[in-house]
């Protein structure tokens, strides 16, 4: 508990991952909503509604807005086609059936088609967001009307916050016995509030850095009690969350915010990880002349190989349109960097906090802030010259813009998997340990999303196998997922 308590929960911080968590504060923009948290003003704790079957086991914004909610979760089911055949083929054998799963994530269309595919493989939901502004309300609606015990709403206060996770963990004749988790404030509630829940717990899966980082400080000081597998760091994360997904989203953002034309900008890009690297390629695409910034020698020379210049973030600091941060380190962009950046420099963070720009030194009386539109502040210095600030220094991508329903769906069937996996592990397979989910269980997300593209898997044959020193029916050796 003390572990946990060393962090910071739910203000302040974001929890990354696709998927999309973030710190549960941060401002999330990208999901439609038929509402926002304006639309009237009774707190949805105060109402009284209940579903068509008479239910009231949930609370929403609006139960009325369920059908509106329902067309959003058919639209993400289209481009989540792997979850949807995971569920059809496990539909029979109900993997889940008896387990009592506990979430706190994002609540949009695309969470809800994995919390009706643990529904369809027989396990029992009750979910709360893990964000007090990322719920779209109408999904939300949506999961009630379908019997889901959901408790969120956009627009939730601190307090609701709590109450909602309450709601869900502390309940009448009902316990649970797995946690599903994105940024750990759902478990530390669970730590805190009820131990003795974890004795009947069978594993936590969690998908952000932060919750991920959590995990491993309190299996460090020998405070797990329950085995939890790492969604953050599986292969099916990284590579397509952080890379593909950025290299979509990037542009979005930025085009969203900025209107700003690519092709002959000059753009420095801090960090050649998973996440740089889809930034870089994007950018590359439409034209623009892009630069690097690396403290890790292998990764610069990764992107000497890929043909952009590294260099020193001071070197062309002077001449950039556009700086990009995506290190997950702090104080990357620094006031000095910022002191001298040409006018209508635009400055924007694509890494896991807010601190990778120093934000805060630009709060002080010589500088003007003006929002000019949502989540976009011009920073004005006192000769006239502008900064175009995006999103506080927060995530762009999942502050201004949309996220591809693809790669939340890999996310997601990597979590409906690792729940599976621990679900069903027999006893002793998992201490009380900190895992990553088995190599072939990658193997098997990812092959359940090539026939979207109608793609065939080439048979690795016998005769192969033993000229490459694998076994046949895998999982490969980790260094076949490197490139
Ligand atoms: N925006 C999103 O949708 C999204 C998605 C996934 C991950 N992330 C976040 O983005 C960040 C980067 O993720 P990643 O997967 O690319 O990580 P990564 O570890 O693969 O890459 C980070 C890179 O930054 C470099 N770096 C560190 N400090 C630096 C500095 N001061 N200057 C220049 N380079 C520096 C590292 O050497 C490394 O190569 C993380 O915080 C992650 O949580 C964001």
């Amino acid at each position: 508990m003390q572990e946990f308590s060393k962090f910071p929960t739910k203000t302040g911080r974001r929890s990354l991952s696709r998927s999309i968590s973030q710190s549960s504060t941060d401002s999330y923009s990208s999901a439609a909503s038929y509402t926002d948290s304006s639309d009237d003003e009774v707190s949805p704790r105060e109402k009284q509604q209940t579903n068509s079957k008479g239910s009231s086991n949930f609370c929403v914004k609006n139960i009325k807005q369920a059908e509106f909610g329902r067309r959003e979760i058919e639209i993400a089911e289209q481009d989540m086609s792997a979850l949807i055949s995971l569920r059809k083929r496990a539909q029979g054998e109900k993997p889940l059936a008896g387990a009592k799963i506990v979430g706190c994530t994002h609540i949009t269309a695309q969470t809800a088609v994995l919390i009706e595919t643990l529904c369809a493989l027989g396990a029992q939901c009750r979910w709360s967001a893990c964000n007090i502004y990322s719920t779209q309300n109408e999904v939300a609606a949506a999961l009630a009307e379908a019997g889901v015990a959901v408790f969120a709403w956009k627009g939730e206060s601190e307090d609701d916050f709590w109450w909602c996770i309450d709601r869900c963990v502390n309940v009448e004749g009902w316990q649970a016995n797995m946690i599903l988790d994105d940024g750990g404030d759902l478990t530390h509630w669970v730590y805190k509030k009820y131990p003795n829940i974890f004795k009947k717990i069978r594993g936590i899966v969690e998908e952000s850095v932060t919750g991920v980082h959590r995990l491993y400080q309190l299996s460090k000081a020998g405070k797990l009690c329950v085995p939890a597998m790492n969604v953050n760091d599986s292969v099916t994360k990284q590579k397509f969350d952080n890379l593909y997904c950025c290299r979509e989203s990037i542009l979005d953002g930025l085009k969203r915010t900025t209107d700003v034309m690519f092709g002959g900008k000059q753009v420095v890009v801090c960090g050649y990880g998973e996440v740089g690297k889809g930034c870089c390629a994007a950018l590359k695409a439409l034209g623009a002349i892009v630069y690097v910034t690396e403290i890790d020698p292998i990764c610069a020379l990764q992107a000497c190989m890929d043909g952009f210049r590294v260099v020193k973030l001071s070197e062309v600091i002077r001449q950039v349109d556009v700086v990009i941060t995506c290190t997950g380190n702090k104080n990357v962009v620094t006031r000095e960097h910022l002191d001298r950046m040409k006018n209508s420099c635009i400055v924007c963070n694509m890494g896991h906090s807010n601190t990778e720009i120093d934000v805060t030194s630009l709060r002080t009386p010589e500088l003007t802030w003006e929002r000019v539109r949502s989540q976009v502040d011009h920073v004005i210095w006192p000769d006239g010259k502008r900064v175009v600030l995006l999103a506080e220094g927060r995530l762009l991508n999942l502050s201004c813009s949309t996220v591809p329903t693809f790669v939340l769906s890999i996310t997601a069937t990597t979590q409906a998997l690792a729940l599976i996996e621990l679900y069903n592990a027999p006893e002793g397979r998992y201490k009380q340990d900190v895992y990553l989910l088995p190599k072939k269980m990658d193997e098997y997300v990812a092959s359940l999303h090539l026939p979207s593209f109608d793609a065939h898997l080439t048979e690795l044959t016998d005769d192969q196998a033993k000229y490459l020193g694998l076994n046949k029916n895998g999982p490969f050796k980790p260094n076949y997922y490197r490139y």
